[in-house]
């Protein structure tokens, strides 16, 4: 990570300052980029929510929240120094006037700002709105925009132009945590820094991929959001087509915002479309029922607090993708995702076509394909599976699966694995685009999500269940079995 503490002080002001994300995620980001030395010595932290706290019970409820998310032992005196740059300010988000208490607040601070808003998408509009009325928007000033970007391409767009209204492209940082992963950022250098891999990243070479982005947590107290998005909208749309198209795309000239976020647009453009005569074929969608985790008995998505007991919403998808361009016609990527599966556990594998000719069959009669597998979470790293002989005299030449296995904690010692959302604050302030969405890529992922979504209404089908604590339901078996592959589990 960069160590150099930007050159001039802005405000990071946090709209939905008491809410889950800023929590758990975003004041200890800012926490540990404080302690790292990375936040300037006048950047102040404004909190924006709806609540009519003071200065203290706002401090009290970050300090109380730092204590209970940040990972290992505080400090005392950054915490203390931490606290100093907090401001709050109560502010109802539709109320265009009492935007002006928050003109007092941030005037007479620093110049420039970035805006964070993590509250519902439905209301940046609003939040734009009044922020320019109460003259609080200048072309130096960012604006970050957390997921979901709407519910489908046209609610998506409402959005998007609510906001570019007021803040130009190069203002606008959507985010997408994934983007701040250091496996999912690792990506690049791994294909890009290596020519092996450089080089054989195409369908003469390459078989097919998979991606699992498997949670064993299941909708912990989300009900009403994760209802309305489901598994497709809350981490297809976004997370795993990010992961797919830095994947997949063509080598961006340059290592710049716009010439990757080029390609990956490119990737996104070339998937074919699913239909409502093949989506059977070639998603499956799921629902957990009661199972057990770790030893425990769960409840199902049915049985969770707040449950509609109808709900036909995903919470498990898999999908056979595949991409209609030169690299990679007839190369299927198979994406698979669940909440409430065995574990938490992200990997992508590159399975490697067959040997043409095996001069090995006394000893292996049918050659396994290399694979490559990027683990992205937890024990990040990467692996190779290699074929290698078997030291030894015997007449003939022995040969054995193995692994060329690089652990980034055993590689690069314990270091603390940053977290992505203290990455990609640093990168709003330091005016780096390149790990953000742009709108043509949150609209062309759109398109296709929608394209299942619809095919899904069009059927009419519930979701299949699958057991908590199961790799999903059977039928994401078959999936890929049609294929005469399966999922590595
Ligand atoms: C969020 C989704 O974007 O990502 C959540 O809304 C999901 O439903 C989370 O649990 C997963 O993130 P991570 O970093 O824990 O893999």
């Amino acid at each position: 990570m960069k160590t150099v503490t930007p050159e001039s002080a802005s405000d990071i002001v946090l709209f939905g300052a008491l809410g889950d994300l800023a929590r758990r995620k975003l004041f200890p980001a800012l926490y540990h980029l404080d302690l790292a030395g990375l936040l300037h010595e006048n950047t102040r932290i404004v909190g924006v929510a709806r609540q009519d706290f003071s200065l203290e019970e706002c401090k009290q409820a970050i300090s109380e929240n730092l204590a209970k998310f940040v990972k290992h032992e505080l400090e005392p005196a950054v915490v203390e120094r931490f606290l100093s740059r907090v401001v709050y300010q109560s502010l109802d988000f539709k109320e265009i006037k009492s935007y002006d208490n928050l003109a007092n607040t941030l005037n007479g601070g620093n110049e420039t700002r970035v805006y964070y808003f993590s509250t519902p998408p439905a209301i940046y509009g609003d939040i734009c709105q009044g922020l320019d009325n109460a003259k609080l928007i200048t072309a130096a000033d960012r604006v970050v925009m957390e997921k979901p970007i709407g519910h489908c391409l046209a609610s998506s767009k409402v959005i998007n132009d609510q906001v570019s209204r007021y803040f130009a492209e190069n203002q606008i940082y959507r985010i997408d945590h994934y983007l701040g992963k250091e496996t999912v950022l690792n990506l690049l250098v791994l294909r890009f820094a290596n020519l092996l891999f450089t080089n054989n990243w195409d369908r003469n070479c390459i078989d097919h991929v998979q991606i699992t982005v498997a949670e064993s947590v299941g909708i912990e107290g989300r009900w009403g959001f994760y209802d309305e998005a489901g598994q497709m909208r809350d981490m297809v749309q976004n997370h795993l087509l990010q992961i797919l198209s830095l994947l997949a795309m063509e080598p961006p000239a340059a290592f710049d915002a716009d010439c990757i976020r080029d390609e990956k647009l490119k990737v996104l453009k070339a998937l074919r479309p699913i239909t409502r005569h093949n989506v059977n074929e070639k998603t499956v969608r799921g629902q957990y029922t009661e199972g057990f985790l770790a030893g425990a008995a769960v409840p199902g998505y049915l049985q969770e607090d707040d449950a509609n007991k109808h709900s036909n919403t995903e919470t498990f998808v898999a999908i056979k993708a595949e991409i209609d361009n030169w690299r990679w016609t007839g190369v299927p990527f198979y994406l698979r995702t669940g909440k409430r599966m065995p574990c938490k556990h992200s990997e992508i594998v590159i399975h490697f076509k067959q040997q043409p000719h095996n001069i090995f069959k006394d000893s292996y009669v049918d050659l396994p394909s290399n694979k490559l597998t990027i683990r992205l979470q937890p024990d990040e790293g990467v692996e190779l599976q290699v074929m290698n002989k078997i030291p030894g005299i015997a007449s003939q030449i022995n040969i054995h699966e193995n692994k060329l296995d690089l652990s980034f904690s055993e590689t690069y010692g314990n270091e603390r694995v940053v977290d992505a959302y203290e990455r990609l604050m640093l990168e709003v302030i330091n005016g780096n685009q390149s790990w953000f969405v742009r709108r043509d890529e949150v609209e062309a992922a759109w398109v296709w999500a929608d394209s299942i979504i619809n095919a899904w209404q069009g059927t009419n089908e519930k979701p299949k269940p699958y057991a908590a604590g199961s790799w999903g339901p059977v039928s994401s078996i078959s999936l890929i079995a049609r294929d005469d592959r399966q999922w590595v589990e």
